[in-house]
């Protein structure tokens, strides 16, 4: 029996109808899910920052139908107009996941969803988009209903709804830095099937920022569960899995200790590795462009000459983002504007940093 399905009747309806909004924020990932088994399962674990400015906000309405139904009643609207593209794919979730929420039998759902990062800057959506539909189908039953759900137990049902709906935005319902998958490190708390925020981490690192810049804003040319499948019959599938979890352990000491330089070596390995593993795919991709690798390089040069310790980490994209502690913000702001917004299209860097992740407003 899965513990995350409550039981409840029509008789159990407290409010008729409703309003409820969250805002979620996207995440980057430190140190890659890339590869997933069974049933939305990650072959390996990953440690992300969660962000700060680029995030969903979504408000979700409620009434009470007039006969409960298996029809999922739904009306989706994407920055202010009805995208009948997103309303399907969602639909579809629900559908494969109608389990979870018997209130979807009682209830017509109307959510609007706007993004506060421009659509074409080629930031990961799922991650902050799902997160927030996740929250607000949890909060949605637990107020209707009067379930009376204790917060962190609310928490863990939206973490493991937003699994399903998307590997990464299990990680974005927690504050600053969180896991997801399985390890044998006592203090990574997270399973496969439910995120976690990773503690006992330096304080250095909760000030971090991540500055991404826009190489290409297009469409991603490998999609997340095109790019996963990948990994089921890569050449080294085995050997990634094995040395992604020792990863994992090792960021972690350095996520304890404090050590920005050691930071800045790993996560850069870990980025190229992900680019390595699509190039030998098959089949394969080279997913950054010239202009990705000219800001690689310039990140390493000005690392080399000024001895701060900023470094950059890849999606499964071309956009490079740059991370670096606070305390060094204004010289690494001044080498931005001189040396990378050129190499940014239009000019667009998008200026994030550590949050404190998911907040509900209404
Ligand atoms: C490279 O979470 O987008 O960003 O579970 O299929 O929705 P699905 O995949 P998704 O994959 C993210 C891949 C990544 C690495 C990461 O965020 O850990």
């Amino acid at each position: 029996m899965n513990t995350y399905i409550r039981n409840y009747s029509k008789n159990e309806l407290i409010e008729d109808t409703g309003r409820i909004s969250w805002t979620s924020p996207s995440n980057i990932a430190l140190i890659k899910y890339w590869g997933k088994y069974g049933h939305q399962l990650p072959c390996n674990t990953s440690i992300s920052f969660t962000l700060n400015e680029s995030k969903t906000t979504m408000d979700f309405s409620w009434s009470s139908k007039d006969t409960p139904s298996d029809e999922i009643v739904l009306d989706f609207y994407f920055e202010n107009k009805k995208n009948q593209l997103f309303e399907d794919k969602i639909r579809a979730f629900l559908e494969k996941n109608r389990e979870l929420f018997p209130m979807l039998k009682f209830l017509n759902l109307e959510i609007e969803s706007i993004n506060s990062f421009p659509h074409s800057a080629g930031i990961a959506s799922s991650a902050s988009s799902m997160s927030a539909l996740a929250l607000g189908l949890c909060s949605i039953e637990n107020q209707a209903f009067d379930l009376d759900i204790p917060e962190t137990d609310l928490i863990q049902k939206a973490t493991y709804v937003a699994r399903l709906a998307s590997g990464s935005a299990s990680r974005s319902v927690f504050p600053e830095i969180a896991s997801w998958g399985e390890n044998s490190l006592t203090s990574i708390k997270s399973s496969d099937e439910l995120a976690a925020p990773v503690e006992g981490v330096h304080e250095v690192f909760k000030t971090y920022r991540d500055s991404i810049v826009i190489v290409d804003g297009g469409e991603k040319a490998v999609s997340s569960r095109a790019g996963h499948a990948l990994m089921e019959a890569h050449p080294y599938r085995e050997q990634r899995f094995k040395r992604a979890n020792e990863l994992v352990e090792t960021l972690y000491n350095i996520l304890k200790s404090g050590d920005t330089k050691s930071f800045c070596d790993l996560v850069e390995t870990e980025a190229l590795e992900l680019h390595g593993l699509m190039m030998n795919s098959s089949p394969s991709f080279i997913l950054m462009r010239p202009n990705t690798l000219a800001v690689i390089e310039k990140i390493r040069e000005f690392r080399k000459e000024s001895g701060l310790d900023l470094c950059f980490t890849l999606d499964a994209g071309p956009n490079v983002h740059i991370l670096y502690p606070q305390s060094i913000e204004e010289e690494v702001q001044t080498f931005l504007s001189s040396e990378i917004k050129p190499l940014a299209q239009n000019g667009l860097i998008i200026h994030d940093r550590v949050g404190q992740g998911p907040e509900r407003f209404l």
